[in-house]
């Protein structure tokens, strides 16, 4: 039976779409990861295959706060992913472009709940919103990194050794 806590048709929708959005993100780093393992930078392959993880669990986290909701989820088609790319900092580049995009679409999402007095996606977003923060920043340091140091040679090792140490996110 449906409560006070029902949520709105638009709000499963563009809730729903941006499950969607974040399994084609994982998408997108499951072939760039498999593009660095591909040039043997390890490091670069490594950092990006936990990304694809932790995109899936950003679909997840959608998911169960609409099963929460007691609401249905709409599934639609995963675009494959573009990436014509090559080098370390091109990859890079598309990962922080990718990512400006991710933050303008919880942006919206959370201007939608506003619009709809969805208080209890508001504070869900919230999570979504410290966490765009994280996801930018972590993509520009190594663009940055990736442009004073050339991209190339040892420097890009040192860098490829650095990426390889990363671990998974406490989950929250
Ligand atoms: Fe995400
Ligand atoms: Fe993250």
């Amino acid at each position: 039976m449906k409560g006070g806590n029902a949520v709105s048709g638009v709000m499963q929708a563009a809730i729903s779409q941006q499950i969607q959005a974040e399994l084609e993100s994982a998408y997108l780093y499951l072939a760039l990861s498999a593009h660095m393992e591909l040039k043997n930078l390890k490091g670069f392959a490594h950092w990006l295959r936990l990304q694809w993880e932790e995109e899936l669990a950003h679909a997840l986290k959608l998911q169960d706060y609409l099963l929460q909701r007691d609401a249905p989820i709409t599934y639609g088609a995963l675009r494959a992913p573009v990436c014509e790319v090559d080098t370390p900092l091109e990859v890079f580049e598309l990962v922080l472009r990718h990512e400006q995009k991710v933050t303008r679409l919880i942006n919206e999402l959370y201007a939608l709940a506003v619009a709809e007095s969805d208080y209890a996606s508001q504070t869900m977003l919230q999570w979504f919103v410290t966490e765009q923060l994280e996801e930018e920043e972590n993509a520009r340091t190594v663009v940055e990194d990736l442009r004073w140091s050339g991209g190339a040679g040892p420097s890009l090792l040192l860098l490829d050794r650095e990426l390889a140490a990363r671990v998974p996110e406490p989950s929250q």
